[in-house]
């Protein structure tokens, strides 16, 4: 039993008498937290600062054998991969009950998209460009994951990548740091809501720290080399975002950066993430990443490894064991002072009583809130809201789309027409397929017509079996959907691709489909863009749906049959072929851009500079004119704020939603500056027939850059200004900064 209830009340009632409600004053908490370290021994202070995996869920390589007798003996201060009320409670029976001092434990775990309720992969949802939606689904998130006990998620995933065939690009928010800087906070907002004590809100983790999006040649786990001005630049902002949106935890990568792997990287956790953003909660690593420094060849053993990483300003140790076995010797050898473990202690402990454990260790753990709490009808009816408006249409020829309701006879065909689990994605949590609409069931439960189905072919295989009774199938019909892609487990941790054209036969199976003539929409699911200019050439119609969760199917077919007005933009660009990634829109001009009538220009011989379809880029069922820009002013001083004005009408037959987004160009600077760079957008319902007037506003914070001698700032001179309905296609206007 506990000697914490029993041998000392008085440090028990300090702790649990003040809930986080009653009790707002910071010093006593402090005070509190102070006086249990004190009475810690130095193994239940490390304990505190050890996270293992159960064996429920396995994501990643290795178990810890023996991690329950670890957590009897106060050695563990945090679990992952435990998941449900009455397992959580069991756990946590151990911890409270079994331990001399009864801490509570953590309970981590991937809700990385939804622990029950699946939403629209992050990649997915961010192209809804709708920041309420992305919130909302993390708030549905972490109502659900909390009522199964758990405390803490390791989301948001907020690495930008310019590389599809990094398999973790489905995770983040796409190649711009703009928008995944605003999707990091919708999210972390989402999952934390306004009170951590609240039992249906859940600590965040931002990850991963730090530019893990720019491992080379998109190899998972592969190695980073960027310049400073690039990371601080393209790859930061979304965690420092994170941070001032109140973010209580973040999670190390597992790439090293400039030379250093993240967990043992001062410079980023030490010298950027707490002395100049001021970050006080606490850095957890990545799945065995301190292990992992003995490969990365920083450490030759274990106990530097562990040196290293605590030095470096790792407070949390996930799953290495090292901390474990190593910090007390380190601490013995006077090489790690007692006082800065006690510092990384402080910081979990503070999250624990943030999370009011402290006061009820089992108030997350309720087997009746979990029951009615999962899968709400409410959370359903937002997942398909979410999911349909995280659709592209990226192509409609003679407007194919939306299909009549009076059609007589669909075709439903290929090798995700019926799949449910794949429509989950990675990082699915406890999604499970049984509870997803495939795109089959979603159609056939519009009732528009007679469904007739063929699978085609399989994903990723070369066998031809199946195409020639699809293509019998096809010609039964008035139209074809036609689902292609990439299967849940192609994209995700540890699913790079070399090649990002559709898996096995699928553009066979296509071929074969468009020489029945018949009109063909595409409807692509998959984890990351997609090299797909042949469909691009062929398809009447094409839908990007990601992977779009539980209510994939029924969400499709809100488009398909124009029930919902496609209002999705691209959150990253669409390569022509996997031999121009990266390829992204806010590239530099280089000394030689790209001019048709000159060899000697940056180019390729055998393909465009362009990707197939570029950033931001979206279709809608109606036609957005874009008029003129106009400007409050062509100069403006530092201190002033540009009024950019622009009238969209909508010219098309129905309502719909427009993003219009926002782009400047530094013309000269002290460095080199993008071409375009997103700096605002507004998501607006324009109705057939009408006009708004969006207005935006510039600062001098908005023309803001690493300058050639690192301060950041905005420099004087000449820019650009650009309004439109992607990267591409755009008004635009000048002004300068006096
Ligand atoms: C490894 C992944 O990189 C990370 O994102 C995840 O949170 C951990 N495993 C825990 O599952």
């Amino acid at each position: 039993m506990k000697i914490l209830y029993t041998f000392i009340p008085c440090v028990l009632f300090v702790l649990c008498s003040c809930t986080p409600e009653r009790n707002k004053d910071r010093s006593s908490v402090d005070a509190r937290i102070d006086s249990l370290i004190s009475i810690m021994t130095l193994d239940e202070k490390v304990g505190q600062l050890t996270l293992y995996t159960s064996d429920l869920d396995v994501t990643g390589a290795h178990i810890r054998k023996g991690y329950l007798d670890d957590l009897k003996a106060g050695k563990v201060g945090a679990i992952f991969n435990a998941i449900g009320a009455d397992y959580t409670r069991k756990l946590q029976q151990i911890s409270v009950d079994e331990t001399r001092l009864g801490i509570p434990l953590l309970f981590g775990y991937d809700v990385v998209h939804g622990y029950k309720t699946i939403f629209p992969i992050p990649l997915g949802e961010t192209a809804s460009w709708d920041l309420t939606a992305m919130e909302l689904s993390a708030r549905i998130s972490a109502e659900e994951a909390s009522s199964v006990g758990l405390h803490w998620t390791f989301a948001p995933m907020v690495d930008v990548s310019r590389d599809p065939r990094w398999g973790r690009i489905m995770e983040g928010a796409g190649e711009d740091t703009y928008l995944g800087t605003q999707a990091a906070i919708a999210r972390v907002k989402g999952f934390q809501g306004d009170d951590l004590a609240a039992s249906n809100t859940v600590l965040a983790c931002v990850k991963h720290f730090a530019a893990y999006g720019a491992a080379q040649a998109g190899r998972d786990y592969n190695t980073v080399d960027i310049s400073e001005r690039s990371l601080r630049e393209d790859y930061l902002p979304p965690f420092k975002a994170a941070i001032d949106a109140g973010v209580g935890s973040i999670m190390t990568s597992f790439n090293e950066y400039d030379g250093v792997p993240a967990t043992g990287n001062r410079f980023l956790l030490t010298d950027i993430l707490q002395k100049e953003w001021g970050f006080t909660g606490f850095v957890v690593t990545d799945y065995t990443s301190i292990m992992e420094m003995v490969q990365h060849g920083i450490a030759a053993d274990t106990l530097s490894a562990t040196r290293l990483s605590f030095d470096a300003g790792v407070d949390m140790d996930m799953q290495s064991g090292f901390f474990e076995d190593k910090l007390g010797i380190l601490v013995k050898e006077k090489v790690v002072s007692e006082e800065s473990i006690n510092n990384a202690v402080r910081k979990v402990l503070k999250k624990k009583y943030a999370l009011g454990l402290f006061e009820d260790p089992y108030r997350y753990s309720n087997a009746a809130r979990e029951k009615e709490t999962l899968m709400k009808p409410e959370f359903l009816e937002a997942a398909r809201d979410i999911a349909r408006k995280s659709i592209v249409l990226l192509k409609n020829n003679k407007q194919t789309l939306p299909l009549p309701k009076s059609v007589k006879r669909i075709a439903v065909i290929g090798p995700l027409a019926n799949s449910t689990n794949d429509l989950l994605g990675a990082w699915s949590g406890q999604g499970e397929g049984k509870n997803c609409i495939s795109l089959l069931a979603g159609i056939q439960a519009a009732g528009a017509g007679t469904v007739v189905y063929a699978k085609g072919c399989n994903i990723n295989d070369d066998s031809l079996q199946y195409i020639a009774e699809s293509v019998k199938v096809a010609r039964t019909a008035d139209v074809v959907v036609l689902a292609l892609g990439e299967a849940a487990w192609m994209s995700g941790e540890a699913a790079s691709r070399a090649n990002i054209e559709l898996p096995g036969v699928q553009q066979k199976l296509a071929d074969e489909i468009f020489k029945t003539g018949k009109p063909v929409v595409v409807v692509l699911m998959n984890g990351r863009p997609l090299a797909i200019p042949d469909l691009d050439k062929k398809a009447d119609a094409i839908l990007e749906t990601w992977f779009l969760g539980t209510q994939a199917g029924h969400a499709i077919a809100d488009v398909l049959f124009g029930d919902y007005n496609p209002s999705g933009k691209l959150p990253v660009s669409f390569p022509i072929s996997v031999g121009q990634v990266p390829v992204y829109y806010n590239q530099k001009s280089t000394g030689r851009p790209f001019d048709a009538t000159n060899k000697y220009t940056s180019k390729y011989l055998d393909v465009g500079n362009e990707p197939l379809y570029p950033f931001g880029y979206g279709l809608s069922y109606t036609q957005f004119d874009y008029g003129e820009i106009t400007l409050s002013k062509h100069e403006m001083a530092t201190g002033d704020t540009l009024t950019v004005r622009c009238v969209i009408s909508n010219v098309g037959q129905m309502d719909g939603k427009e993003v219009v987004q926002l782009y400047v160009r530094d013309l000269v600077g002290s460095v080199t500056r993008p071409v375009k760079e997103l700096i605002g957008f507004q998501k607006i319902m324009i109705k057939a027939g009408e006009s708004k007037e969006l207005t935006f506003e510039i600062t001098a914070g908005d023309l803001s850059f690493y300058r050639l001698d690192m301060t950041y700032g905005a420099e004087p001179g000449n820019f650009q200004v650009f309004v439109g309905g992607n990267s591409r296609d755009t008004k635009a206007s000048a002004f300068s900064l006096k």
